[in-house]
């Protein structure tokens, strides 16, 4: 994983640290399997797993930014776009493989819409929920990245 250090400065996290994790498949003619391990396939021990499903047609989620979490999104079903930000630069990932999933690091905005019909957004989180880790105003997240 490149740029360990980076994940306890989330002041300084840019979109270009986040990149697609490739999980194992494995295959089966009766269906496919993907395991994923703490600290081996995911870079982190994972202390909650949410999953978002029910998605109305046109909603979009997240709108925020984590002081100290860092996460793994995956779309266990369907598909749907993550766009992260980071003050300065913005890049839009389209998840849409169960064995794919998108490290994002902390200090970063994201969003995620385009949600498939059916889609189920799986979240590997390394924290537990704290409502002071959330940055919800844009505003905010732009004065704790410090660009202007
Ligand atoms: P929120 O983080 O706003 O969802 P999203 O960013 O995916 O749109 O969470 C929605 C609500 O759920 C909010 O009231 C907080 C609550 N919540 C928990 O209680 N525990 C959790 O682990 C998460 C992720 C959210």
């Amino acid at each position: 994983m490149k740029n360990l250090k980076k994940q306890g400065m989330p002041h300084k996290s840019t979109v270009f640290d986040c990149s697609i994790i490739h999980f194992p498949k494995i295959h089966n003619r009766a269906g496919n399997l993907t395991p994923i391990q703490n600290n081996i396939e995911v870079p982190f021990d994972v202390r909650r797993v949410y999953y978002l499903y029910d998605i109305p047609g046109g909603e979009s989620r997240g709108a925020h930014a984590h002081r100290k979490l860092q996460q793994v999104i995956i779309a266990a079903s369907g598909s749907f776009d993550v766009t992260l930000d980071d003050g300065r630069n913005k890049k839009t990932v389209q998840l849409n493989r169960p064995y794919f999933g998108l490290h994002v690091f902390p200090g970063l905005w994201r969003d995620i819409s385009n949600f498939s019909s059916g889609a189920v957004c799986l979240v590997l989180a390394s924290e537990f929920y704290y409502a002071e880790d959330y940055i919800r105003d844009y505003n905010d997240f732009i004065t704790f990245k410090a660009v202007k």
